[in-house]
Parts: C-alpha cells; structure tokens; sequence
C-alpha cells in the first residue's frame, strides 16, 4: 500500500503529488501545520489538533473559511485508502499561490496538503533506557505557541544536537529556565511534582503535554505549570519529553548529568500506560532506526 496525499481536493499517491514553486509556503514558509496520529485507524486528539490549526492560522491571518469543517472527512477518507492500522497524519496549510512579494494579496486561496504514513515504531530501548539531551541558547522567534512551518531554527538545533551524538537540544530561556526541546514538550518531576513550563509564546502548547496534563488531573497526581530552571532540572527525580511523533520518551540524562537514577521513574510510566494500546505495544517491538524520529 503507498503513502498517499492530498492536495487541494485530490487524493494520490505520495510519490505524485505536487505543488507550485510559487507557493507561498514554498518561499516563504507562510503556513501552519500539524501532526496528528492515528492509533487503530482512529486519530487521536482530533479536535484538539484542529483548534490548534485554527488558533495557528489566525496567529499568522491566514483565514481558513471552512477548510477546518472539512477536514475530518478528509482525515477520515485518508485512513480508509491509505490501509494502514497506525498512520502519522501530517496536515499543512499555506496561504496559496501568489506572484513572489512579502506583501500578500487579500484575496488568496490557501493550499491544502495532507500526507497519510504508517507510524514508525518508536525505538523500544529509547522508551526503555531514556534518551541523553544536551542545552542550546533560543535561536527561534518569538511566536511559538503558533504551530509554523518555519521550522528552520528547531532544524538547526535538531541537527546540530544529533552531530554532538544527542538525541535532542533544550532550549534555555535568557534566565536559564529550560523551555522544550526542538520539536516536543519537555517534564519534570521535582520534589515529587510533575512540572511542566508554562504555556506562553515561549512553546508550543503541546498536544500530549495537554493529554498529560489531563491524565495528571484525573489520576490526582500533584502538577503544576510552572518554570523550571536548569539547575532544577538537574536535580528532579525524573524527566520526559512528550510529542505526538514520540508519545512519551523518558531523559536519562542533560548535559551528561543524570536525572534521577538515570532509568525511567514511576511516574513516567504510569502516564505512559495511560496512552492508547498501539503505544504500549511498541514497548514490545524492537525498531529498525533507533535515531527517528
Ligand atoms: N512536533 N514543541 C515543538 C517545538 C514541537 O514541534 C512539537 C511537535 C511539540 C509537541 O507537540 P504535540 O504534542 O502537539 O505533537 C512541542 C511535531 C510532532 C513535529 O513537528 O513533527
């Protein structure tokens, strides 16, 4: 069965699916997007993820018209040809295609592109072991809470951090406090409550960081959205970082420092047992690139 796409009402192969070089998405990165996953053929956190789209879309004034409307018969009839149980759903909005100017014109018709993937399983020892982060200063701009296109700078921190041998960066605030990595949510426990930083334009408001914070209150497990500085980082019993690509991984250390006993905590399992049943399942299953995603 092949990856599949859609682009601006058609459905196909992956492999044929095109899109003008006038785009603005292409030029410019004037777009938003978002990654959603699918378990079972059923996607996870739908709504959540379109009103993230959404909010992202105003962020940037891209009007959306009804393109939210139609997506869950998009999503939906994607599932059903692509024939894969769990699906990574990548969905991209750009404003459209106009003539080359950062000035642009009232009256665009935005570009719709959604992409339809078997889900990699995640590496079960990265899950098992945790994985090592090291810290970088923020290079990105100022707006993350609005889930952009422009990704450059996480790309940068991503790449960068991977030819040092880490799996990821941290970014550090000007006052040191430790915000996300380059594409996930970033938790703590400290002093025996989960922490997470709080949702400000300095992250973006995770999807699954929600999902965990959800689970934290349901469970009574004692949470709070609040700064975390490096040092308290350092010193919390436990750490993981949390994504739609990766669900839950736990840190096994920052920097070369351990956290906690350097193996995943309690808490960290007990959230990641909250996770539908294709997750915990990879726990069983060994992968073919230990380095995706
Ligand atoms: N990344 N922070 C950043 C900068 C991210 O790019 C992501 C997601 C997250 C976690 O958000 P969520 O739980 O909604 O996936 C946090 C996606 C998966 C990506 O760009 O591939």
């Amino acid at each position: 069965m092949p990856d599949i796409a859609y682009v601006n009402g058609t459905f196909g192969d992956l492999a044929d699916a095109v899109i003008s070089i006038e785009d603005r998405g292409f030029q410019f990165a004037d777009g938003v997007y978002e990654v959603i996953v699918a378990h079972e053929r059923r996607p996870f956190l739908l709504d959540d993820h379109l009103a993230r789209l959404e909010q992202s879309a105003d962020g940037i004034d891209l009007p959306l018209g009804g393109i939210v409307g139609d997506l869950p018969s998009i999503i939906n009839e994607g599932i059903r040809r692509c024939g894969y149980t769990d699906i990574t759903i990548y969905v991209q909005i750009t404003r459209g295609v106009a003539s080359r100017e950062h000035a642009y014109p009232s009256d665009m018709t935005p570009s719709i592109v959604l992409t339809f993937k078997r889900k990699p399983v995640s590496d079960s020892s990265l899950r098992k072991n945790g994985v090592e982060l090291t810290t970088t200063t923020d290079i990105r701009w100022s707006l993350c809470s609005i889930k952009s296109i422009a990704l450059l700078a996480n790309v940068m921190i991503k790449n960068d951090a991977r030819k040092r041998g880490f799996y990821d960066a941290i970014v550090l605030s000007e006052e040191n406090d430790v915000l996300e990595t380059s594409c996930a949510n970033l938790f703590a426990v400290c002093d025996g409550v989960l922490r997470t930083p709080p949702a400000d334009g300095r992250i973006l408001h995770g999807m699954t960081r929600g999902f965990i914070l959800d689970v934290a209150r349901k469970e009574r497990i004692p949470h709070e959205e609040r700064a975390i500085s490096l040092d308290a980082l350092i010193a919390a019993e436990e750490a993981f970082i949390t994504s739609t690509s990766i669900d839950i991984l736990p840190v096994k250390c920052v920097d070369g420092h351990k956290i906690g006993t350097g193996v995943p905590g309690s808490t960290t399992r007990r959230l990641l047992s909250h996770f539908p049943a294709s997750v915990l399942a990879e726990e069983q299953t060994p992968c073919a690139n230990p380095q995706s995603p």
